[in-house]
């Protein structure tokens, strides 16, 4: 597959002369995602799902065939498990208060989580009582199995975890968490927001009972989310919003919940969203989930070999670069993460994240006050990666501190 010229179908690379390298926060759009959100517009600017004329049956046949599109692409149960959302965060809150939980009920997830994946655990631990345990990884971040099956016993209902972290860029391996999950009665549910983007996920095969992922960063409008789940699970779940469409018929004293997915998506949809998330899923399906793997990965490859030398380096998470699933996060001793950022915009134009990438308390347990991020998608090239490596370089030289990058080994 020749991804040089999938480079081609993005306006910001036609028209913009920077370096994107912010894909883990949001991708860029191709030309067909922004031609199906114009056509919602330009053509079927209704609502869908409730209205009998010629419009708004376009627009609910299209929601239907986005959610088959999804089903396709991700080996579901079937369209019905797929419920919009305008994020992963609203995902989680969907899952994290439609449980149920409760006193004596544990919660587990790893400590490489993104807050959208704490914040509704400690928000429940003190209006609820639940009890939150985390699954440790090594100190570069590479997620501990062991560590993992202490965490777990028959009082964890539920198993919340980053298929890829935000930060690290390591990955879970779900499948073998979800085995171990399962076996002690928990049900999985998976942040896939940093995953999604970048591998074949298969519903059926990894096994999870949830997965949660934003469609912003994979092609897809912003502010769209889906959040996937088995019939049963989806079944048991009580909704985070009430309102129109989530009902069947509703009296002055009763109400009769609509099935899944109706349940889940409280009054009028993004429609435009629904119409260019199918556009995003089409998109990735024509280019193929391991040949981006692939070209990620040979990114990433290069990326760490050309700022191998960079002064006072420090990658944080692994160093080998096929640990990590399409981004680096770095320091360059002597300097902030916000200042390396800002000059590597202003020399020429490379556009990276600096912080510490909404993942707190990643950050604040190591007693590290943020990184630099740059991270890859398909539109990406080496000439990126060149000229993002000669500004560091600079930018290190320049301004860094006086330590020497350490010898490998
Ligand atoms: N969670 C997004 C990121 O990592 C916003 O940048």
């Amino acid at each position: 597959m020749d991804f040089s010229a999938l480079r081609g179908d993005f306006p910001t690379m036609r028209t913009d002369k920077g370096v994107y390298l912010d894909s883990a926060c949001q991708t860029l759009r191709p030309d067909s995602v922004i031609e199906a959100v114009v056509e919602y517009y330009e053509r079927y600017p209704v609502c869908g799902g409730r209205s009998v004329h010629h419009l708004a049956n376009e627009v609910s046949v299209r929601v239907d065939e986005t959610r088959e599109a999804l089903n396709g692409f991700f080996g579901g149960e079937s369209p019905g498990s797929f419920v919009f959302t305008k994020n992963t965060t609203e995902a989680i809150n969907t899952v994290a208060f439609g449980l149920g939980l409760g006193k004596g009920d544990a919660v587990v997830t790893t400590d490489s989580e993104h807050n959208s994946n704490y914040v509704p655990w400690l928000t429940l631990r003190d209006a609820a009582g639940i009890e939150m345990r985390m699954s440790r990884s090594g100190s570069d971040g590479v997620f501990d199995l062991e560590s993992f099956k202490a965490a777990m016993d028959r009082r964890v209902k539920l198993v919340s975890m980053c298929q890829c972290s935000n930060v690290t860029g390591c990955v879970v391996p779900i499948k073998a968490v979800a085995e171990i999950a399962h076996d002690y009665g928990a049900r999985v549910l998976v942040d896939g927001s940093q995953a999604a983007p970048h591998m074949k996920v298969d519903m059926e095969d990894l096994d999870v009972d949830f997965y949660a992922m934003s469609v912003h960063k994979m092609l897809g409008p912003s502010g769209m989310g889906v959040l996937y789940g088995k019939g049963e699970c989806l079944g048991g779940l009580r909704a985070l919003q009430y309102g129109g469409g989530t009902v069947g018929l509703v009296t002055y004293g009763s109400v009769d919940f609509a099935p899944v997915p109706d349940r889940f998506e409280a009054g009028l949809q993004n429609y435009a969203g629904i119409f260019g998330t199918k556009a995003a899923v089409e998109y990735l399906a024509k280019a193929g989930m391991d040949n981006i793997a692939r070209n990620d990965a040979e990114l990433l490859r290069y990326m760490s070999s050309k700022t191998e030398d960079v002064k006072g380096l420090s990658v944080v998470g692994p160093e080998d670069p096929d640990a990590r699933c399409a981004l680096m996060s770095f320091n360059i001793e002597g300097l902030g993460a916000h200042d390396v950022a800002m000059m590597l915009d202003s020399i020429d134009g490379i556009m990276v994240r600096s912080g510490m990438h909404c993942a707190h308390p990643f950050f604040v347990s190591r007693k590290v006050e943020g990184s630099v991020r740059a991270s890859v998608y398909l539109y990406n090239n080496r000439e990126d990666i060149d000229r993002f490596a000669a500004a560091l370089a600079k930018i290190a030289e320049t301004f860094g501190g006086s330590r020497s990058r350490p010898p490998r080994g």
